[in-house]
């Protein structure tokens, strides 16, 4: 019955602030996958949510004045509306405050307490507050703070519930063993078993010290500690209590998405639950890595937390969406930059998709009034681009399966280029002027259409008002909404005889500087070239500058070289970093002086080794014949210089 099901999850986030942009990169990606199995026939259930409940958030609305759930229904609408402008597909939105969850929770309590496997305790431990985690002694960083966000922890004492996770232990652990693939990437899934061969305690699921949460059940004093509540929301929209059919075709789930730092309350409490009331555990647990902003951790104080709403407002969802799954490889962490999205869009988006579309829908109307002809016959060229383009449905399929995101983009970027160098290789426009070719001239537009109508199905799980927009442009008679892998793995889906819709722009290109970005560039503004290709001998273009990374560092140490005069070695902060950079202002500075000091430093010049010295930068200074000073600012280290 049915097709095959395909159940997909995002964590759920807190409501304890706005989300950024990392936040937006998990949900990315997560739909970008749901995406590619609707369009590979599955049946998809794709959930987010948010997570209400907890001390943090009634400490919160306490500050403000109001009762949690106000304060959460204001931020919690800030998310849906995150959602809808960056184009999430999700099927539900799960909210820990909704009945339909405290049934499920309390449900759950029950039936694991019924078990045996909840019992009464006292708990003593050390609690990060923000985090909503106990930690022991051991687990403390070097600072004696939470090991995930370094803030500090406070001692408490209280009555609470326990769930005996110390049970599981040995069952989850050779679960894991067992399932290689169970976590993903490989290197969580060692750091995984290895805390659990540390051991497991049990884990304590309830607290007197707060209301803001789902009473437990039998003793309503108590409500239930956060991650109890939080895990068990992958049940709540799926039809856990209410629908057992939808239930026994989404669980297990195939893939919890979360970030690196939650691997283990995925990987390793939830399979404990799960396991205590006989279900069967997710097949998958993806632990993604985070994204920094111009190389430094995101943070209220560093005043680098990057709002997503703000991008999407200037650049449009799609180019958002496509720098996130394009730049970062999944498990891995990875950098945003506004000026490395600008050359993505530049590059990627309005140079090589925009023009493929563009050229070829031109030269249709252009040199056969906007019909597209029936094609006859191969030539190697057409032969080579067909098996590239059927190649590249093979690597998406198998690559999305898998996802393998920023390969699979990577690949369908190659179909892209392929395409534009077959306009090339076949010059149109020569064909066009010869009434003897006048089918080779249709066989190349043919094929052409075709790869566009192929292009804006891969690219659909990616963008998906973009790959909409193409399907338009091309006027393929079919809904975008109804297309299917399928219709794009055999060649020559394209009807014969339709007519293209019009043109229309994808991706205006951004001209850097009416953004600000570099201010040389603004000066220049009015004799500013358009085109990187008309650029004189001595200039560059906003590209070339876009490769020199410029940051404030701050310098927390300097000495001379010994034996060179003109140099000092200094040791600088970049906001995540201490690295060390010789410098040629010995004449002009003595040490001391440059202590505490934030100078702009060429972050990514190629290490370069000076009187035995490692450089890793260049500081900027500006030079007047014998004068010369550092170029200073009075910013936080880390921030970036455009
Ligand atoms: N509420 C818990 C999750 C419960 S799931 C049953 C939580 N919420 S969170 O809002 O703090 O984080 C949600 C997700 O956002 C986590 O997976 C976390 O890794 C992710 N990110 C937060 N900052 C991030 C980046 N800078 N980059 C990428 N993802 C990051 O934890």
């Amino acid at each position: 019955m049915g097709s095959k099901s395909f159940y997909i999850t995002t964590p759920i986030y807190y409501p304890s602030a706005k989300l950024h942009i990392g936040h937006a990169y998990c949900t990315t990606i997560a739909d970008s996958v749901a995406r590619y199995h609707r369009l590979a026939g599955e049946d998809v259930f794709f959930l987010t949510g948010s997570d209400e409940h907890g001390q943090k958030i009634q400490e919160k609305a306490e500050a403000q004045g109001i009762k949690p759930i106000e304060y959460v229904d204001k931020i919690v609408a800030e998310f849906q509306k995150l959602w809808d402008m960056l184009n999430i597909s999700n099927d539900d939105f799960i909210r820990t405050s909704q009945k339909r969850h405290e049934k499920v929770v309390q449900e759950i309590f029950r039936r694991v307490y019924d078990k045996g496997d909840i019992y009464k305790g006292a708990y003593k431990g050390l609690y990060c507050t923000p985090c909503e985690s106990f930690w022991t002694e051991l687990q403390l960083d070097e600072n004696g703070c939470c090991p995930d966000c370094g803030r500090p922890v406070k001692e408490v004492a209280e009555e609470a519930y326990f769930f005996k996770m110390s049970k599981y232990a040995d069952r989850i652990l050779k679960y894991i063993e067992d399932n290689p693939d169970f976590i993903q990437p490989v290197s969580r899934r060692n750091e995984m078993i290895n805390f659990i061969k540390q051991g497991l305690d049990d884990l304590c699921i309830s607290r007197t010290s707060f209301d803001w949460g789902i009473p437990v059940p039998i003793d309503e004093k108590h409500v239930i500690y956060v991650w109890f509540d939080a895990l068990t929301n992958y049940l709540t929209p799926i039809g856990f209590l209410d629908d057992q059919e939808k239930f026994n075709k989404f669980w297990p789930a195939n893939v919890h998405l979360v970030g690196k730092e939650i691997v283990r309350f995925h990987s390793i409490i939830w399979p404990c639950i799960l396991m205590a009331l006989d279900l069967p555990l997710p097949k998958q647990i993806y632990g993604h890595g985070w994204l920094v902003v111009d190389g430094s951790k995101m943070s209220k104080s560093l005043g680098n937390v990057v709002d997503p709403v703000e991008l999407i407002n200037k650049y449009g969802a799609d180019a958002i969406r496509y720098f996130l799954l394009r730049e970062i490889n999944l498990g891995q962490d990875g950098n945003f930059s506004e000026l490395a999205l600008v050359q993505r869009i530049n590059a990627d988006l309005a140079n090589d998709l925009g023009n493929l579309l563009h050229r070829t829908l031109n030269m249709v109307g252009k040199f056969q009034k906007g019909e597209v002809l029936a094609a006859s016959g191969r030539s190697e060229v057409d032969e080579s681009l067909i098996a590239d383009a059927m190649a590249t449905v093979k690597t998406f399929d198998e690559g999305m399966a898998g996802m393998k995101i920023s390969t699979v983009i990577k690949a369908v970027w190659a179909f892209i280029s392929r395409a534009n160098k077959y306009i090339d290789e076949t010059v149109p426009w020569a064909l066009a002027k010869d009434v003897n070719k006048k089918q080779e001239l249709a066989n190349v537009m043919y094929n052409l259409v075709e790869s566009l109508r192929i292009i804006s199905v891969l690219i659909a799980p990616f963008m998906p008002t973009t790959a909409e927009r193409i399907w338009q442009q091309l006027n393929m008679p079919t809904s975008f909404a109804d297309v299917r892998l399928d219709d794009i793995k055999t060649w020559g889906g394209t009807p014969a005889g339709m007519h293209i819709g019009e043109a229309q722009q994808l991706f205006p290109r951004i001209e850097l500087e009416k953004e600000d970005a570099v201010p040389a560039a603004k000066e220049k503004k009015k004799d500013m070239p358009k085109q990187d290709n008309t650029a004189k001998d001595d200039e560059i273009t906003i590209d070339d500058f876009g490769k020199v990374k410029l940051q404030v560092v701050e310098i927390l140490e300097a000495e001379p070289v010994p034996k060179a005069d003109k140099l000092l070695k200094l040791k600088v902060n970049t906001g995540s970093e201490v690295r060390e950079v010789v410098s040629g202002i010995a004449k002009h500075y003595e040490p001391t002086q440059l202590i505490g000091k934030k100078v702009i430093l060429v972050m990514n010049l190629k290490p370069a080794k000076i009187r035995g010295v490692v450089s890793h930068g260049m500081i900027l200074a500006a030079s007047n014949g014998d004068e010369l000073e550092v170029v200073s600012v009075d910013m936080p280290a880390g921030s970036v210089v455009k």
